[in-house]
């Protein structure tokens, strides 16, 4: 996997060191008595060059050509080969007086494209000029090193062309400090991003069996036990902490690659940083980072398996004292291998946690599909720093798209596992509080949260005909002018809410419904707040239960938290959410333990019920498990009038 899918040389010099011979040179394979100013450029297929990709070689001469095209074509060049001929002093001391300013003028100072000094006609010369060369790579970095060869013998032709190729596919400069003889604080970085993501037990040491999974994933093949050894050997002799239980440290490994710079051998470093994604500049490539995902109209994006998978080993790796919950440096720890934590504070109220306020395992999945619903190229984004297409394919592999609700409402059924419900209500009706005793929260709770960390999100899951499914609340604040905009009306159950206890609630609630709900496919659900109170009667022209009963509305559901939350008003609206078509069961009465046989019932049934149901609008069922019943018999399929169920 390389970045860089051709290489342009550009091979520039005073006139008659030996361009045009060389590359002629190269291509003929002997040494041409007469050559033109200027060769024609050439491209060499990828399959005869040592790194496989196609290289194209441009001459120049001042002969024939004008500085124009000369600024031209080092603009278009990968790497810039400046000849020199050994036996020319001229020639040499033009390289700093000229040429390497020269290139700094056209291309910037800071310019990336490496450069070659390349010292031809060495079959003239016994001495080299190698003494001459070093200062001057210490004082231009672009230079990324210097070669002596005979276009006459042959000498270091290839070799020549092989750097040049190298020098661009494998650059020094980002990963490796010549001054300071170490590798770029970038390059650790990434490198150290690299051991965490292989050190898969968190122990700080890749030992062997990590060192051998690593490998393969690099390059493709196994490394020799006694090449691992040696390896170590090596380790060990250098640095003293490099190798601890016989495994490599994070000194170590980075140690190791300094060695294969150092030895010219960038290839393999660069060969490890982009399996892991990186590009020349050592930033993630986008294509690493976020493939497309395509997702139609209609369609939602959830969790695979796999990718819970993954995010539930991440979790083990980093839950570090195995209590279940994430203590705020394990939390840290775990995205360490990202450039930024993607969670703030306010996570710690949209799942569940410990009394600490510390993710538990549950919460930190819930979480993941929060933002794998709503933002599904930010989950994407992150399981690539985290690292997982080391032990996966691509991330695409963690996403599964749903389809298109609308086919889930013809066939009446849903293989969706996340709910959006969206939570409305005047101000100060209890919103906050439905959305925290989600997470079990009673009022007593939410009294002692910092409210600047309150979120307008919650997420849990909640069992539907024993089914675990997610269901997310999300408090929308509605706009004076009362209207919604499509990603507000974008959820699977409505739930108005209003306070039983202040008369003015309960008509924005019906105001609501009647402007959005009453004509959409989305079930709605009227909810009581604050029960432990007596209710008042409400401003408005029908009572909540004869509104719900005019409009086929499920009775309000009275809900209270001040001490224990009621929880079944969770349960109604992932059941509506999950069971649109169901909404006339108006009664259903659902109770979390369902034995399993009648889960099944239900669910093989849920056809047979609606058929009953269309036959007649006005019967209601009622599924009703009794406490006596679970000896015994299940569930008792009460019909009744549609007036004496309204008058409960
Ligand atoms: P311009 O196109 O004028 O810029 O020159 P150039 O750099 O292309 O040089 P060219 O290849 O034309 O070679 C100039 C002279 O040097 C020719 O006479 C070559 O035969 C000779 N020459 C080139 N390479 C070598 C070499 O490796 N050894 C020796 N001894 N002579 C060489
Ligand atoms: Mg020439």
């Amino acid at each position: 996997m390389t970045s860089k899918r051709e290489v342009r040389i550009l091979l520039v010099g005073d006139p008659g060191v030996g361009k045009t011979s060389l590359i002629l040179s190269l291509v003929s394979e002997e040494f041409p008595d007469e050559v033109p100013a200027k060769a024609e450029e050439i491209t060499i297929p990828a399959d005869v060059t040592p790194e496989r990709v196609p290289t194209h070689i441009v001459d120049y001469s001042s002969q024939e050509q004008d500085e124009d095209i000369l600024q031209e074509e080092m603009a278009k060049s990968n790497v810039i080969c400046i000849i020199y001929s050994v036996d020319d002093e001229d020639s040499i001391e033009r390289i700093t007086s000229f040429w390497l300013p020269y290139i700094r003028t056209h291309l910037g100072e800071e310019h990336k494209v490496p450069v070659i000094l390349v010292g031809n006609k060495c079959d003239l010369m016994d001495f080299s000029t190698e003494e001459i060369m070093r200062p001057i790579m210490n004082d231009f970095a672009e230079v990324e090193t210097c070669v002596e060869c005979s276009a006459r013998t042959l000498k270091n032709i290839s070799e020549l062309f092989y750097y040049a190729q190298k020098a661009v596919l494998h650059p020094t400069a980002a990963v490796y400090n010549s001054e300071e003889k170490e590798l770029t604080l970038q390059c650790k970085k990434a490198l150290t991003r690299i051991f965490k993501i292989c050190d898969l037990d968190n122990d700080s040491i890749l030992n062997d069996g990590e060192v051998h999974q690593f490998q393969l994933k690099c390059f493709h093949a196994p490394l020799h036990s006694q090449s691992l050894e040696d390896v170590k050997a090596i380790v060990k002799r250098n640095i003293s902490d490099g190798v601890a239980n016989n495994g490599l440290s994070l000194k170590g490994f980075l140690f190791l690659h300094t060695l294969f710079i150092q030895r010219g051998r960038h290839e393999t470093t660069w060969t490890v940083l982009r399996t892991f994604g990186y590009d020349d500049n050592l930033q993630l490539t986008k294509e690493y980072l976020s493939p497309k995902i395509h997702v139609g109209l209609g369609c939602t994006t959830e969790l695979s398996l796999q990718g819970l998978h993954f995010l539930k080993l991440l979790f083990q790796k980093y839950d570090e004292d195995n209590d279940g919950y994430l203590s705020p440096p394990e939390l840290q720890n775990l995205f360490s291998t990202c450039p930024m934590m993607p969670w703030g504070p306010d996570v710690n109220n949209t799942v569940c946690t410990n009394h600490n306020g510390w993710i538990s395992l549950h919460g930190y999945l819930a979480q993941w599909e929060l933002t794998t619903l709503l933002d599904v190229p930010r989950t994407i984004e992150y399981l690539a720093y985290l690292g997982y297409q080391y032990l996966n394919d691509s991330q695409l592999s963690a996403i599964t798209v749903t389809r298109d609700k609308k086919i889930d409402l013809d066939k009446k059924q849903t293989s969706r596992n996340v709910f959006r419900c969206h939570v409305m209500g005047a101000k100060g009706v209890g919103k906050t509080s439905l959305l925290q005793g989600h997470l079990n929260r009673n009022l007593r709770y939410v009294a002692t949260l910092n409210k600047e960390h309150l979120s307008s999100f919650t997420i849990n899951t909640v069992q539907v005909y024993g089914q675990e499914k997610y269901l997310l609340l999300h408090e929308v604040d509605v706009a004076v002018s009362d209207m919604l905009n499509p990603t507000e009306m974008n959820c699977d159950v409505a739930c108005l809410v209003y306070d039983v206890t202040n008369p003015r609630t309960f008509e924005f609630c019906a105001r609501m419904y009647l402007k959005h709900f009453l004509d959409s496919r989305i079930p709605t659900l009227v909810v009581a707040c604050k029960t432990e109170h007596p209710a008042i009667r409400q401003d408005y022209h029908l009572s909540p239960a004869q509104f719900c009963h005019k409009y086929k509305l499920p009775p309000p559901q009275s809900f209270t938290c001040i001490d224990k939350v009621n929880k079944e008003v969770y349960i109604k609206l992932a059941t509506m959410a999950a069971y649109p078509n169901l909404k006339r069961l108006v009664h259903m009465l659902l109770v979390q333990q369902n034995p399993l046989w009648l889960q099944e019932k239900i669910r093989s049934g849920a056809q047979h019920v609606r058929d009953i149901i269309s036959r007649d609008d006005k019967i209601y069922l009622k599924i009703g498990l009794l406490a006596a019943a679970l000896a015994g018999v299940g569930f008792i399929v009460y019909r009744m009038s549609s007036s004496s169920s309204s008058s409960r």
